[in-house]
């Protein structure tokens, strides 16, 4: 990065401390500093820690509707699908079966029991449209039980940045992680390092097919928000944040032209930056299941997020790395090469695989407001 850094440097220095304070997108952060507590409505309370799900590309494809006393009714945000990158929408639905997870979670947390019903109405394997994702019903239960995965909703992220390499993942860390990884799933887990540095390149390679591929790299980089500004305006998809991009994007050096041309130094520190992302994972872990249906990749969302909550509790990082799992053609040897490698019978599907490590502490990713995502009356 410092290569593309340049005159911007110069920026940064001079006078750069106040800018660089002022940088800090908080606002698109705020409801993860406001949940639960103010609302009064269980339903919401519990909703409002639903929000914090993974999902992909941060496109927070869920809608909310209230209005049936007791009940909470999800559907998918069709303007908010991945048809490149996804184009049968099975990554927002294992998102989206994250959301159902943590609703499950908060709710019990708060003294409720949840009943989940998926798609209710039915679905298409193809494309998704408008019937319910799920109807959840809610009832009160005596006591307040203890829910230990709740505390770990507000610490739980995608931890994106390299690895500590020094640092090995234990046996009994992977085992407590994948343990959550059940319900219609099985999860697996390697530390090994053949299998580590086989998946490091296999991922890799993935991900220079996805950015390589103009028509789903433009698809990332049309929802990429450069800056304070943009993120706040638009808290969701790809987020870039703080001072140092966001200078390289005012001297038109970080930018989407820029990131799309695959001649440009901005396209090759990308690269390199991911090379070393992926190079550092220290394990993996991956949820499959025993087909692909829209019930099978909620689940696959639901076993998800209770591990990226375990390795929130643990204090050890998680990161999906989905480019090889991709349905799309140019991505197809990847896809057929990791299926060869960690599934056992024909017809399992891998849903999600993540690197493991020890990174750095990151910040919390954007979110749209709680009430943004209501179905109006
Ligand atoms: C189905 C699914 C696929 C994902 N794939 C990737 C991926 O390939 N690369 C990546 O960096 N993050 C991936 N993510 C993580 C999302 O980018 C992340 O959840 C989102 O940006 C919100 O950030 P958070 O999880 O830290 O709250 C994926 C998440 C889900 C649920």
């Amino acid at each position: 990065m410092l290569g593309l850094l340049g005159a911007s440097a110069v920026v940064l220095t001079a006078g750069g401390g106040a800018f660089v304070l002022t940088r800090d997108p908080a606002g698109a952060r705020v409801p993860w500093s406001v949940a639960g507590e103010r609302f009064e409505d269980p339903r919401l309370r519990a909703v409002s820690y639903a929000i914090f799900a993974p999902n992909p590309h941060n496109r927070q494809p869920w809608i909310v509707d209230l209005r049936t006393e007791g009940e909470v009714h999800l559907f998918c945000d069709t303007d908010r699908l991945l048809p490149e990158t996804d184009p049968f929408g099975r990554q927002i639905v294992i998102g989206l079966g994250c959301f159902l997870e943590l609703l499950k979670i908060a709710a019990e947390a708060d003294g409720y029991a949840v009943e989940v019903d998926g798609f209710p109405e039915g679905a298409s394997e193809e494309r998704l449209d408008k019937r319910p994702v799920a109807h959840v019903r809610f009832t009160k239960k005596a006591g307040i039980p203890m829910v230990p995965l709740f505390h770990a909703i507000l610490r739980r992220r995608s931890n994106k940045e390299p690895y500590d390499t020094d640092r090995a993942v234990p046996a009994s860390v992977l085992m407590a992680v994948t343990a959550e990884g059940r319900d219609n799933v099985s999860s697996g887990a390697t530390a090994n390092p053949d299998d580590v540095s086989r998946l490091r390149e296999l991922t890799w390679r993935a991900h220079v097919t996805e950015v390589t591929t103009p028509r789903m790299n433009m698809e990332s980089l049309r929802l990429m928000r450069i800056g304070k500004s943009k993120i706040e305006a638009n808290p969701d998809g790809i987020a870039l944040g703080g001072a140092f991009l966001e200078t390289l994007n005012r001297i038109g050096v970080l930018t989407r032209e820029e990131l799309a041309d695959q001649e440009s130094s901005a396209f090759h520190q990308g690269l390199e930056m991911y090379r070393e992302i992926t190079g550092t994972a220290m394990a993996y872990v991956w949820v499959i299941t025993e087909g692909n249906t829209r019930r099978d990749q909620l689940a696959a969302g639901r076993a998800w997020v209770r591990m990226n909550l375990k390795a929130a509790e643990i204090g050890v990082g998680l990161h999906p790395l989905s480019q090889s799992l991709q349905e799309y053609e140019e991505v197809q040897p990847h896809f057929w090469e990791v299926h060869a490698m960690l599934t056992k019978r024909p017809g399992q599907r891998i849903q999600m695989l993540g690197r493991v490590g020890y990174g750095p502490d990151v910040a919390p990713s954007p979110r749209w407001p709680v009430e943004t995502r209501l179905l109006e009356a």
